[in-house]
């Protein structure tokens, strides 16, 4: 059975990645504080979910569940967990602790996740590494203003295609996938389409992932986005 890791799978676009890898896979489920992941914990009842601890942008935290998932394959791991980032991030007024949360959860979160479990994704069949990034981080398209959130995303843009380089001897396979604009926290309830909507998309996305369409910039239809 396929093994897929989602972090930040407690609510938004984590959750309903859970929800629909569960009809069939195996899914490692990470978030914050398992304890208070209520519509997580249902989900364990009746299907292959694992609820694990794991603070993305903690690297003694992504320690820990490395070492408790030590030997384990996971075919597709998912770096989902973000954050918009601080009240005040515009050209006017920045706060500066807020820009560097933002680019330790962001940024920096998927780096260390992918690090820590690289030994897990290379056991696995497909070893397919996925980071759901945004169109905000598109230089080359971009408007004013979220500085922090679009700067935290072309990083990790730039992190993950690098990656796409730099493990592609390993046979590991990157997907960077902007998931639309999705009705969840983050995205509003004004925003375009569902959850169910954006990981459908994802999920044809991962499924078709290959080494011709790794590091490649994507929206959860298949349009390439420039960078
Ligand atoms: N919604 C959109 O329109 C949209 C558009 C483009 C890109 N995205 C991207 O899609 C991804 C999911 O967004 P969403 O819309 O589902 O957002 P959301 O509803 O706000 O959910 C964010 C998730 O990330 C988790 N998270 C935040 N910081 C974390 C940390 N340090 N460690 C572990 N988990 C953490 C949250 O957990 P807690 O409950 O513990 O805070 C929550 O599970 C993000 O990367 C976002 O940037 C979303």
């Amino acid at each position: 059975m396929t093994t897929i890791l989602v972090t930040g799978a407690n609510r938004g676009i984590g959750l309903e990645f859970v929800r629909q890898y569960a009809d069939g896979a195996s899914v490692i489920a990470c978030c914050r504080k398992p304890a208070e992941a209520k519509d997580l914990n249902a989900l364990v009842k009746s299907k292959d979910v694992r609820v694990m601890e794991l603070d993305v942008g903690d690297a003694s935290s992504a320690a820990r569940l490395a070492r408790a998932l030590k030997g384990e394959a996971v075919d597709i791991l998912i770096n989902n967990a973000g954050v918009f980032g601080p009240g005040k991030q515009s050209a006017a007024h920045s706060d500066y602790e807020g820009f560097a949360q933002t680019f330790r959860i962001n940024s920096i979160g998927p780096l260390i996740v992918s690090q820590a479990l690289r030994d897990n994704l290379m056991a696995g069949r497909d070893k397919k590494l996925v980071t759901i990034t945004s169109k905000m981080g598109s230089i080359a398209d971009s408007s004013g203003g979220s500085l922090a959130y679009r700067a935290s995303k072309a990083a990790v843009n730039m992190l993950m295609h690098v990656l796409s380089h730099d493990w592609a001897g390993d046979g590991i396979l990157v997907g960077i996938f902007h998931p639309g604009w999705v009705q969840t926290d983050m995205g509003g309830r004004g925003a375009l389409i569902t959850p169910q909507e954006s990981v459908r998309g994802l999920r044809d996305r991962i499924a078709e992932l290959s080494a011709k369409t790794s590091g490649h910039y994507l929206d959860y239809l298949g349009k390439e986005i420039a960078w």
